[in-house]
């Protein structure tokens, strides 16, 4: 079996169904990943958990170190990431506690280092990103959900957007024209740099709230919380099944 990692996002910076062996602090090339690889047993096999936000959740999204983490799991022989992020919900079905696997990404963040290749190249180097998500994860992910009888909406457009404020009502009606169904902070540059390193990349999506104006009220951070909260459980089940499935 491959080796998997896990990235957790808001609402998932431990694992509570890990069976946790060592946690090791790496350094990289590109600097500090979010905190410690996590090493432990979910449903019997090796993984690497890492909190993206850190382990106290403290980093913000523009402020993730996004290389480091992605280049430490690399380091450390990982093949498959299976990321978990929350999201606002955008078109109809997405909404809060759902689950979403996304297909594809709109990218509007800027000022983040989103590369590997920018220095000593001998060539300049172009990835494919036609489809940013690794499918055959994504497949695996979907017959998981099957089994553990978990409803899995798909497919989706993620839009990856700069943060850490939420957006207006229009940015919101902005991205829906695009063609995006959900709004995120931490999907980009991850998988794009996961892609440069050649790793098999999924995202797994818990809606936290209805984005911008389509909710009926303001957003808060109770909502956000409670509704994460419930969706994380899913999440974790969902995840040890696709453990288990590998
Ligand atoms: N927008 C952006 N990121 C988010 C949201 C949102 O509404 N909810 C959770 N993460």
């Amino acid at each position: 079996m491959s080796k998997i990692a896990i990235i957790g996002g808001t609402g998932l910076t431990s694992l509570t169904n890990l069976e946790i062996v060592n946690r090791e602090l790496v350094h990289t090339d590109f600097g500090e990943p979010s905190g410690p690889m996590t090493h432990g047993l979910l449903a019997g096999h090796e993984i690497i958990f890492l909190a993206r936000h850190g382990y106290g959740h403290t980093i913000p999204p523009h402020k993730i170190n996004y290389r480091a983490n992605i280049a430490a799991l690399k380091d450390a022989g990982v093949e498959k990431i299976i990321a978990v992020n929350a999201v606002g919900g955008i078109t109809e079905k997405m909404v809060p506690e759902a689950l979403v696997l996304p297909d594809q990404i709109i990218d509007y963040t800027w000022s983040r280092i989103n590369t590997f290749f920018e220095e000593g190249l001998t060539q300049v180097v172009h990835i494919d990103f036609t489809n940013p998500y690794c499918e055959e994860l994504r497949q695996q992910i979907i017959k998981a959900a099957e089994v553990a009888g978990i409803p899995l909406i798909r497919p989706a457009t993620y839009a990856a957007t700069q943060g850490p404020r939420l957006e207006t009502t229009a940015e919101v009606k902005r991205l829906e024209s695009d063609g995006c169904d959900l709004v995120g902070m931490t999907g980009m540059p991850e998988a794009s740099l996961a892609r440069e390193l050649d790793l098999c990349y999924a995202s797994i999506c818990v809606v936290a709230n209805m984005a911008a104006g389509k909710g009926p009220a303001e957003i808060t951070m109770e909502e956000i919380d409670k509704n994460l909260q419930k969706g994380m459980a899913d999440v974790r089940t969902l995840l040890e099944k696709v453990i288990a499935l590998l």
